[in-house]
């Protein structure tokens, strides 16, 4: 079958799920992914017919884009900043948003002569912010926890992926602390922050299939992991260390005032590109 049929089938099998822009995205991303063919070689080939053999997975990952499975675990991975990560179902897929994160760290230690920073990153998933970092700030020591064994085990195969060295770490960050007092330079954290009542605005493709351990927190409790992660930072950052944070958009005044009555001063409040309350730094007082 020529290939561009192909692409007329994805249109017209998944218009009811999602904009026509979207689907040729996953289209080309699959074709890269599978065929090893670009996207600009589409264009100046446009009759590239392909075996049956060729045509068999873009089919595979048609019928699971169908159900609504995000591209990402179809394929197993993803791109965070400059690395290649694996991903499956028991990691939420990394977003955009926290690239910025984890840019925020790297603009202010990067140009930072003789740093050597310790780091903790508390809820590491795939391990995105704990490896980004350990890459971006090659003399860095990186730490990272996670309440979940799974994640972890697709955390470490990342490190090894990457060729950088991070301690991983199996703990519930609600019930840890047996790490050494005034241990870390920086603690960074994406912890789950969405309300249960703010799942209809989430897409299908995230709640059906991404970890709800790693998205969703009660409406009553909503700030019960930054309180815990504040908690912890206090305990554990040196003097005038700093605690990084994702945030919902919604929580950004109240995360603020809660750090800012709770142990830390000079809390920066930061959109995203998206223009949404996004990040939060604070330095120990
Ligand atoms: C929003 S995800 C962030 C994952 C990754 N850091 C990222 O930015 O893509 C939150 C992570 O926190 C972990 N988590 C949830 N509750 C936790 C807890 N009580 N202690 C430690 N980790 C927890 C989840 O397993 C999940 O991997």
């Amino acid at each position: 079958m020529l290939l561009k049929e192909i692409k007329t089938i994805f249109q017209k099998e998944l218009a009811a799920l999602y904009p026509k822009e979207e689907i040729d995205t996953f289209f080309y991303a699959m074709v890269e992914h599978y065929l090893g063919l670009q996207r600009f070689v589409l264009v100046v080939t446009p009759n590239i017919t392909l075996t049956k053999e060729e045509e068999q997975p873009l089919f595979e990952g048609l019928t699971r884009l169908r159900l609504e499975e995000p591209l990402q675990y179809i394929l197993g991975e993803t791109h965070f900043r400059d690395l290649v990560l694996e991903v499956n179902t028991a990691v939420l897929i990394p977003r955009p948003e926290t690239e910025e994160l984890v840019d925020w760290v790297v603009q202010e230690w990067g140009n930072r002569e003789e740093a050597s920073p310790v780091i903790l990153d508390i809820g590491t998933g795939s391990g995105c912010i704990a490896i980004a970092l350990a890459k971006a700030l090659p003399s860095a020591k990186v730490v990272a926890l996670d309440i979940s064994e799974k994640a972890l085990e697709v955390a470490v195969k990342n490190a090894t992926r990457n060729e950088v060295e991070v301690t991983f770490i199996l703990a519930n960050i609600l019930d840890f602390d047996t790490m050494p007092e005034r241990a870390f330079d920086v603690i960074i954290s994406n912890p789950p922050y969405v309300r249960v009542s703010e799942k209809p605005e989430i897409r299908n493709n995230v709640k059906k299939y991404e970890p709800e351990q790693a998205l969703f927190v009660s409406d009553e409790h909503p700030l019960l992991h930054y309180k815990a992660i504040a908690r912890f930072a206090h305990q554990h950052l040196k003097k005038e260390g700093s605690l990084f944070l994702e945030i919902n958009q919604y929580l950004g005044k109240e995360t603020k005032a809660f750090l800012e009555e709770n142990y830390f001063t000079k809390v920066e409040l930061k959109k995203d590109i998206f223009g949404k309350d996004r990040m939060l730094k604070a330095l120990k007082e």
